[in-house]
């Protein structure tokens, strides 16, 4: 049965949606955090150089095939693979990324649990209901199950609803709102005394670190989890993109956003811890390492918060209400790589498509909060580290290598008539044939290799 597609009504429409993908929780907790933890400035410039050699023509690669297919990506890769063989890994791919999706899915709901339990817990403390405010920020098997419940239902609401109707209408709603508040809060923060020496630590590069094996691996699969790839989310959105648009142009500018955005956390997030040892918190243990990065933001920014006062309340209010949004938007974007996959391949009613995969999800995200120990890393690790460069890396092949050139060319050219002339078509068909398959196959040799 013909599902008639939605389309993104602008090319407003579709910036916004993908950089509410892209823009996350990974890049104002994970990018912020895992710069502290691995040399600060070290990590931002290896971070860059991945995002931008690799990342981006990545992005680029799920943007063209998903737009020529106008579908999902079992289907997408099906469209242009040329054999049997690579029609079969297709599909597995596809399935791959699924599954993928899914399961970061699955994680991510109860990390923007957390963020709406701690934005109530100042209001329940303004309310006087200390009892309460304690119980949302301590960690909690029912409190992780049911704010990600309340997380998972406003997914569900929003992509039942639709391209233009939920995920356009809501990323053009929460965006502005995440950009106004980061900014507010960056400049807050930096005039509060101890700032500097954050800054100082995130811009000032430790050169020594720039090899190391560990932060190269975490800069990749933090570039590939920022830009949302592998996992066919940029391709479902590249696929309601209209044939008049041009991709380049499209493509790197969420790339600038969600680069953009990781880079002022980084300001944001750095120079609170700072603060925050100046206000007496502890952040490094005694071994002189940072804290554990994981409860970065639980431990050291709550704290700090508590030190601040009054203020203290509003800020810590602004900051989870932030992360609450950037979460959204993103999980909007993973939960309709298999809605999408199941409206339009076993023609199913999107929103129930939406409420019947959500409840799945919210399954399997309450045994990880059961077991959490042992799962909650695991899923992280496995979809994160491993998956999703792995699934880009098939991407890069079926762009570059199995999808005939002539037929790329003609795609982007929709939009982009001069393409052919451009300085990307000189450099992106090789980059997305060699350097990008090889690059990310190189780090994993050496992840196998060192055993890490
Ligand atoms: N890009 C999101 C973030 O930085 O938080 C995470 C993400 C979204 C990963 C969508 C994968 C995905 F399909």
């Amino acid at each position: 049965m013909a599902v008639a597609r939605g389309e993104f009504s602008s090319k407003l429409g579709f910036i916004l949606a993908a950089s509410g993908s892209a823009v996350g929780l990974g890049n104002i907790w994970g990018f912020p955090t895992q710069a502290a933890s691995n040399g600060g400035g070290a990590f931002l410039l290896v971070y860059l150089l991945l995002a931008f050699c690799l990342a981006f023509p990545a992005l680029m690669a799920e943007l063209v095939i998903g737009r020529h297919a106008k579908s999902n990506a079992v289907n997408a890769l099906r469209l242009i693979s040329t054999n049997r063989l690579s029609y079969h890994a297709g599909s597995i791919t596809g399935y791959v990324g699924i599954i993928t999706a899914s399961l970061i899915l699955c994680f991510y709901a109860l990390v923007a649990g957390w963020m709406l339990s701690y934005f109530l817990a100042p209001l329940a403390e303004l309310a006087g209901l200390q009892d309460i405010s304690d119980w949302l920020t301590e960690f909690g098997l029912y409190r992780n199950i049911l704010f990600m419940l309340i997380f998972m239902t406003l997914t569900v609401a929003i992509i039942s609803r639709g391209v233009q109707e939920g995920i356009e209408k809501w990323s053009a709603r929460l965006m502005p709102v995440l950009l106004v508040l980061l900014l507010l809060l960056i400049v807050y923060v930096l005039t509060l005394d101890g700032a500097m020496d954050g800054v100082k630590a995130y811009l000032i590069p430790d050169l020594s670190r720039i090899t190391d094996l560990q932060l190269i691996i975490s800069a990749l699969g933090q570039a590939f989890f920022s830009l949302s790839l592998g996992v066919g989310t940029m391709l479902i959105y590249g696929s309601y993109i209209s044939q008049k648009e041009n991709l380049f142009h499209l493509g790197r500018i969420v790339t600038f956003v969600d680069i953009g955005i990781a880079v002022m956390a980084g300001l944001l997030i750095l120079p609170a811890m700072y603060v925050a040892q100046n206000n007496g918190v502890v952040i490094f243990d005694a071994a002189g390492k940072l804290i554990s990065e994981d409860t970065l933001i639980f431990t050291v920014l709550p704290a700090l918060f508590d030190t601040m006062g009054d203020i203290g309340i509003i800020i810590s209010f602004a900051f989870f209400v932030l992360m609450s949004i950037a979460a959204l938007t993103s999980s909007i974007s993973m939960l309709e790589v298999p809605v999408a996959y199941v409206v339009e391949n076993h023609a199913v009613d999107r929103t129930r498509a939406a409420q019947g995969i959500g409840l799945v999800i919210a399954l399997i995200s309450t045994v990880i909060a059961f077991n959490f120990a042992d799962l909650f890393s695991l899923t992280v690790h496995a979809t994160t580290r491993f998956s999703q460069p792995l699934l880009g890396f098939v991407l890069c092949i079926f762009a570059g290598w199995l999808w005939h050139r002539n037929k790329v060319l003609a795609e982007i050219k929709e939009g982009y008539a001069e393409v052919e002339q451009s300085l990307f078509w000189k450099i992106w068909p090789p980059y997305i044939r060699y350097i990008c398959p090889l690059s990310i196959l190189a780090v994993f040799v050496q992840l196998a290799f060192y055993n890490l």
